[in-house]
């Protein structure tokens, strides 16, 4: 869509067993290619793991270096609701501009993302509409001035709804009960011979895997497969540092803990089943 081309990406290496950048290659890299336009992408949440670049070093990194930040904060944007885990986002302050999506952990239906960005007007310069029948677009930008989209359905209503009725205490508390059910899976999960916790659970996603000599992607599906047949939970695989895996991912407000208990009867169910025996 920017026209900017595949080979003007440049993926940063991470630290280990992390999924966050590696802030000395960064320095690294801006410092070898200071000369041309750059923007960093950092991530609030990783699809895998929930990880958080360090938006602090990286921000710093801006009084050095002229680049645009942005900031994906899918659903880890979040954590700033929660007193307990607003650590993970500090830095965010830095950003040139930060997406988040509220039919994520705002449970808004599809598809009801925000952003935010510190240059409107830079925006509605690339964005613009410009047709006589529209009116001026630059003094008073509207929506279809500022993204691709002329044409756009109401999809603030849902969001300001679920503000509205929830208010900052009610997306508090469904952070928090999801992120403890999630902690507790985790620890169900690292406790159990046939299982392995691939990342420490920071918020609200638990990355695991089939304990199996030579796992396959193959029989990781089909393990998910008899474990989402089950109709009582959906989790989805992946592949994480390169072992194929399971991300069991908490983000509805009615999740409770009587569901923890369905999921691990879920879990028990299809492991027997794959390891044909009763366990
Ligand atoms: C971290 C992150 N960024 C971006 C996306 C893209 O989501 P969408 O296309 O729904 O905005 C996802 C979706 O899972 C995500 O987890």
């Amino acid at each position: 869509m920017l026209g900017m081309g595949r080979n003007s990406i440049h993926t940063m290496l991470c630290l280990e067993q992390r999924e966050a950048i590696d802030i000395t290659k960064l320095q690294q890299f801006l410092e070898e290619n200071l000369h041309e336009p750059c923007i960093v992408v950092a991530n609030a949440g990783t699809v895998n793991t929930v990880d958080f670049d360090d938006l602090q070093a990286i921000g710093e990194l801006k009084k050095r270096y002229p680049f645009w930040l942005h900031i994906d904060a899918a659903f880890g944007g979040f954590a700033a609701c929660s007193p307990k885990y607003r650590h993970f986002v500090e830095g965010m302050n830095y950003a040139d501009s930060i997406t988040i999506d509220a039919h994520k952990w705002l449970n808004v239906p599809y598809d009801a993302a925000m952003q935010f960005t510190r240059h409107q007007s830079l925006q509605a310069t690339v964005f613009q509409n410009n047709a006589a029948y529209l009116g001026s677009s630059l003094e008073n930008p509207d929506f279809c001035d500022l993204t691709p989209e002329n044409s756009r359905r109401f999809r603030a209503l849902p969001a300001w709804f679920s503000l509205h009725a929830y208010g900052k205490l009610g997306y508090q508390q469904l952070i928090e009960e999801n992120v403890l059910l999630a902690q507790q899976l985790g620890q169900k999960i690292d406790d159990s011979p046939y299982f392995t916790l691939l990342a420490p659970v920071r918020l609200n996603i638990v990355c695991f895997a089939v304990n199996h000599e030579a796992l396959t992607a193959e029989m990781n599906q089909q393990f998910l497969t008899t474990l989402n047949q089950q109709g009582q939970v959906y989790m989805t695989p992946t592949v994480y540092k390169g072992t194929p895996a399971i991300r069991a991912a908490f983000s509805n407000w009615r999740t409770s803990q009587a569901d923890l208990a369905i999921i691990w009867e879920a879990l028990t169910t299809a492991i027997s089943s794959y390891f044909n025996e009763s366990i």
